[in-house]
């Protein structure tokens, strides 16, 4: 990444960190203990940071910008949290969930409080669109889970009903992310469109290979268990196209739903062509990213959003 791009970066994760703090730090300590907690755990920052790349290079870091950061970040947390209900989930950053810590209800509660701080954060801005866009993709999310949980088990999942899928419960968020820096960047409506758009294909090529270390990466690599899609019945881009390579692994995929050698099925899928195909996709989805942003952006320096584009390729965590 460029070097006053990077700084830039960084002068506003620092402050987006601060901002986060203070207000996850802010409530009934019933709430604000785990997710303090998640918070401190780590994560990988990425939507802020796409929020920071997406406005102009030119423009100071103002109080609206760090807002919005933090509210990406804060949507981001909920669903992870509320995720990780849905899908039984016992580790994640490398720490117990919050529902393996304290129980689905405390979890629930937990992710209802980081929604709505996540709206207050936001309002701050005085910008309507803005918030717009925020209730525009947490929408899209919870729609997102609820098509995951309606294809519960379907080994006959499409690639199309499984990219959809993914374009609601990740997608959107990256996409918003980049939109929210152009708005609060006063970037055109021309500009924000192409960023929405370099989100959109950097989101489903990150959901892909999330889908894709789930059954290849360790826990240490990762924070989360390997084999966990396999374990709660999650259909995912490298077990549809391994399956229809080879038919007969639809059964072993199935009996690991029930509870069969999830291990064995993780490293006989993470070898397999299927896994590769998998691989390939999302470099597509990489590509048109970088086509997205190939033409000036309103002074928006295109570098750092190719940066991150490719960083998406082969991460480990
Ligand atoms: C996890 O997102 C959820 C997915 C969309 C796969 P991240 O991998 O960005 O999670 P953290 O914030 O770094 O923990
Ligand atoms: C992404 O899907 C979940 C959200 C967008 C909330 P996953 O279920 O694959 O994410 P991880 O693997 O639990 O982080
Ligand atoms: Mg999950
Ligand atoms: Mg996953």
């Amino acid at each position: 990444m460029p070097e006053a791009a990077a700084e830039r970066a960084l002068e506003g994760l620092a402050a987006t960190e601060g901002l986060l703090a203070d207000v996850v730090g802010h409530g009934p300590r019933a709430v604000t203990r785990p997710a303090g907690q998640t918070l401190a755990a780590g994560g990988k920052r990425l939507r802020p940071l796409l929020v920071f790349c997406s406005s102009p290079t030119e423009r100071p870091l103002d109080a609206d910008l760090v807002a919005a950061a933090a509210s990406v970040e804060l949507i981001h947390m909920a669903t992870l949290v509320h995720d990780d209900i849905l899908d039984a989930a016992d580790l994640r950053r490398g720490r117990p969930t919050v529902v393996a810590a304290h129980g689905a209800s405390r979890a629930v509660q937990v992710g209802d409080f980081l929604f709505a701080r996540a709206f207050s954060v936001l309002a701050r801005t005085g910008s309507a669109d803005a918030v717009r866009v925020l209730a525009a993709t947490s929408l899209d999310l919870s729609n997102g889970e609820l098509l995951q949980g309606r294809a519960g088990h379907d080994v006959a999942l499409t690639e199309d009903a499984y990219l959809e899928r993914c374009r609601m419960k990740t997608a959107s968020l990256f996409a918003a992310s980049c939109r929210l820096g152009c708005l609060l960047g006063g970037a055109s409506a021309e500009v924000e469109r192409r960023l929405a758009r370099f989100g959109t294909s950097v989101g489903l090529a990150f959901q892909i290979f999330d889908d894709i270390l789930d059954l290849t990466a360790t826990a240490d690599a990762t924070g989360k268990t390997r084999g966990a899609d396999l374990r709660d019945g999650t259909v995912t881009l490298p077990m549809i196209l391994a399956m229809r390579n080879e038919p007969g692994l639809a059964a072993r995929i199935r009996d690991a739903h029930r509870g069969g050698d999830v291990d064995a099925v993780c490293a006989e899928l993470a070898a397999h062509p299927g896994t590769a195909a998998a691989r390939e996709r999302a470099l597509g989805f990489i590509a048109d990213a970088r086509d997205a942003v190939e033409a000036p952006l309103d002074g928006i320096d295109p570098l750092p959003l190719a940066a991150i584009a490719d960083g998406v390729v082969d991460r480990y965590s």
